[in-house]
């Protein structure tokens, strides 16, 4: 069968890897104190996963676009959690997002959320894109929680959907 150029995931696909990835993470151990949604593609994953594993969820900001639509060479920061250090200092912190591109987004988050001291942290992704990477995974990361190995091909998420029917048809034709 002709692989699909790009691959379309329904709510219904996200929420049974998001499921999955909850039943692994518990299997493995890891019972954190707080999740760290990175926005915006880490926020309904990590909305899915509190109705697994029921912790606070933190959001914050990492755009790795400008406004322009245009790549920016470092990654931005668009908004952190207050009180960063209370609220991580001596905790064991999940850190969720969508996708596992480039990692330059998620070393940098990793990077600023192990300077507030946390007990440990913990990463999960729905989706890591096996290609070669610009970031990495710092030393001290020793759970890394994948839900899909994917093909380097642009994954298309219903929250991106204009016509949610549409994308979910197409979700169904490309299982
Ligand atoms: P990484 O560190 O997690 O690997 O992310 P990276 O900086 O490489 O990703 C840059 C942006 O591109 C991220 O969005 C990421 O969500 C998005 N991205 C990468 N691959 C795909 C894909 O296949 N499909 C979709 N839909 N998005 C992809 P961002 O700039 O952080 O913004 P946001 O979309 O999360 O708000
Ligand atoms: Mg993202």
């Amino acid at each position: 069968m002709r692989e699909p150029e790009k691959y379309f995931l329904s709510y219904r696909q996200i929420h049974e890897t998001v499921k999955d990835l909850a039943g692994r993470i518990e299997a493995a151990g890891f019972d954190p104190d707080v999740i760290v949604a990175i926005g915006t593609g880490g926020f309904i994953p990590a909305r899915i996963l509190k109705t697994f594993i029921n912790k606070p969820v933190y959001a914050v900001g990492i755009s790795y676009y400008g406004l322009d639509n245009v790549p920016t060479a470092t990654p931005q920061t668009i908004q952190w959690i207050d009180e960063v250090e209370r609220k991580l200092a001596g905790k064991r912190v999940l850190l969720v997002d969508e996708v596992d591109d480039s990692r330059v987004t998620l070393e940098y988050c990793l990077r600023e959320l192990l300077s507030h001291r946390p007990k440990e942290v913990a990463v999960m992704v729905l989706h890591n894109k096996i290609k070669e990477k610009r970031g990495t995974l710092p030393e001290v990361i020793q759970h890394y929680f994948v839900g899909r190995e994917m093909e380097d091909r642009w994954i298309c998420y219903p929250w991106d959907a204009e016509d949610i029917a549409t994308h979910e048809d197409q979700a169904r034709a490309t299982v």
